[in-house]
């Protein structure tokens, strides 16, 4: 028996690769969705028969509120939002990494104590899952500009998580990726870049969509008893 039948969840950012699978799973098992997408409007409405939609830059306070008020009843926040800010050349780390505070720290991090609040108001419950990433548990060059973001991103989901801890019950925890074939690292993937850690021997295949889908989902059930912490999934990569 799931335990998620008519519980909202929000996906922020949830209509791309890693966030459109996980809608799919969960609304297999009844959950109420709210799925917010940025700009892909088209994308989104791949999702309109599981989900309410709401249009929303998680960098704007208005929006962030909007979103959150399109799920009165939340008891869960997934952030998929992200975005992979690569640089090509060093003059362009300077703007990189502001747009990228935004996208992968600020807005992110905003919203899930935004959404916590509202959780500790309501009296009930509630399951928080950030996203980061492999590159900011591990040190990989050329990656400044997304992973600093990103590492930022899991100390504010840590403290959020020790200030949200006993009796309020709201858990907030944040997954680290690895490389997985969806989303932003398809392109990547098929342009080779990480195709030597297969031929070495490092990872036995890619990571799959749906060991991320597992990940997310064994953070929002009811009884897990596991906050403040980092879930690296990306099949030894970074050991
Ligand atoms: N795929 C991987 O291998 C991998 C590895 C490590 C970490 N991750 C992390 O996993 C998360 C999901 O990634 P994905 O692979 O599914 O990528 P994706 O398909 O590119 O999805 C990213 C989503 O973020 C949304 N977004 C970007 N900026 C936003 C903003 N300011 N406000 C609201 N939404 C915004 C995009 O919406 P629009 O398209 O509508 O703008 C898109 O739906 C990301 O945080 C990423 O950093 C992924």
């Amino acid at each position: 028996m799931s335990t998620l039948p008519n519980r909202t969840i929000v996906l922020a950012g949830g209509a791309g690769g890693l966030g459109s699978a996980t809608a799919r799973a969960l609304a297999a098992e009844g959950a109420r969705l709210v799925v917010s997408y940025r700009q892909n409007a088209a994308r989104a409405e791949a999702l309109s028969g599981i989900a309410t939609l709401v249009q929303a830059d998680l960098a704007r306070k208005d929006d962030r509120a909007r979103l959150l008020d399109a799920a009165p009843d939340i008891y869960g926040l997934v952030v998929f939002a992200g975005n992979p800010s690569r640089v090509a050349s060093p003059d362009q780390l300077d703007e990189a990494l502001r747009l990228s505070h935004e996208v992968n720290c600020l807005g992110p991090l905003l919203l899930a104590r935004e959404a916590a609040a509202r959780m500790k108001d309501a009296g009930t419950p509630g399951a928080i899952v950030l996203f980061s990433t492999m590159q900011a548990v591990a040190l990989f060059p050329g990656s400044t500009a997304y992973a600093v973001e990103k590492a930022a991103l899991i100390q504010g989901a840590r403290i959020l998580a020790k200030e949200m801890r006993g009796p309020a019950n709201i858990r907030v925890n944040v997954i680290a990726p690895g490389v997985t074939q969806a989303g932003m690292a398809e392109a990547s993937i098929a342009a080779g870049k990480y195709q030597r850690y297969l031929d070495d021997g490092v990872i036995a295949r890619y990571g799959r969509a749906e060991d991320i889908t597992r990940a997310v989902r064994f953070f929002l059930e009811p009884d897990n008893f596991i906050t403040g912490q980092v879930l690296t999934v990306d099949g030894g990569l970074t050991l």
